[in-house]
């Protein structure tokens, strides 16, 4: 079968879902096949194609018709402009994420410049947010933590692939993970993405999500907000005195973790939009 023919299987195969750009992630899935870039895809339409890969090729457009991500599928997803391998068991990174990422690099930019800084981050996924910042400034020290093994081997893995050694990762509910190593008072920046949907929305969620990427990363209590209410007052034996804390948060969240940060004497609290102009990061300074 030729490329074009085979790419227009797959994009009827998955056109009637309704998140998604078929006509993308086909031409994605077959340059993850045959190892080649878009380019050579479109330019070369009248290729001839083995048939192991359209039976692999016809294999991941059934799953995605499903509903199977697309990033599972194809093993990756770009992020801070890295290249991050994943898999079924961890929260695919999102663009919004960057926000948080691109705000404490220029925070320990502007604040410390070259100094080294002791960064600790709360749930690490596919480590998306630890890794960049350790990529970004190759001075910071990150510790990750995650309870789950399969974010903590993928991030793991990354950390491998990204050649870096600035980085640690530990296994454990919250600062339960970094017992035992003595940094009470020592970190500059604590940052968490935590699960913060309310269960009962849980249920609610694109089929995308709410089937095949992991609850556990998702589901932050009855009002989704179970995980800063432990954050926020833990974090305080954890900072240096004017140390940062920032958190990722749900589009609605932001006035009320604003006041869960001034009632624990957090400081110069901010919210930050993201491009849909929604609250998607707040921040604020322990004193
Ligand atoms: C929303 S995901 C964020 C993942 C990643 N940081 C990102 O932004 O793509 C939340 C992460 O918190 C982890 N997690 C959930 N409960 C935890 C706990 N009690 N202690 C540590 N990590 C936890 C999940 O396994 C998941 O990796």
């Amino acid at each position: 079968m030729e490329i074009n023919q085979l790419l227009k299987k797959g994009v009827d195969m998955i056109k009637d879902r309704k998140y998604g750009n078929p006509v993308l992630e086909a031409t994605m899935v077959l340059e993850e096949l045959l190892n080649v870039d878009r380019v050579h895809i479109y330019t070369h339409g009248k290729d001839g194609v083995s048939e192991d890969v359209v039976n692999k090729f016809m294999e991941a457009m059934e799953k995605r018709s499903k509903g199977y991500p697309i990033q599972y599928i194809i093993g990756r997803k770009e992020f801070m402009g890295l290249d991050f391998y994943i898999r079924e068991g961890v929260l695919i990174p999102r663009g919004d994420t960057e926000i948080l990422v691109e705000y404490v690099l220029r925070y320990i930019d502007e604040k410390y410049g070259d100094r080294r800084v002791n960064v600790l981050e709360l749930g690490i996924g596919s480590g998306a947010i630890s890794l960049s910042i350790a990529h970004y400034n190759r001075k910071a020290k990150i510790y990750g933590v995650d309870l789950y093994s399969t974010p903590l081997e993928v991030a793991e893995e990354n950390r491998i692939r990204l050649g870096l050694d600035n980085v640690s990762f530990y296994r454990g509910d919250l600062f339960q993970g970094i017992e035992g190593l003595n940094m009470e008072g020592k970190f500059h920046i604590i940052a968490s993405n935590p699960p913060y949907i309310p269960s009962e929305e849980m249920d609610s969620l694109q089929e995308e999500v709410r089937e095949y990427e992991p609850a556990n990363a998702l589901d932050g209590g009855e009002d989704g907000l179970a995980f800063y209410r432990r954050i926020i007052p833990e974090s305080k034996d954890y900072l240096i005195d004017g140390g940062l804390l920032i958190f990722e948060i749900g589009y609605d969240q932001g006035k009320r973790i604003e006041n869960m940060m001034m009632s624990e004497g957090f400081k110069d609290i901010k919210i930050l939009k993201d491009l849909q102009g929604l609250d998607r990061v707040v921040y604020g300074v322990m004193e």
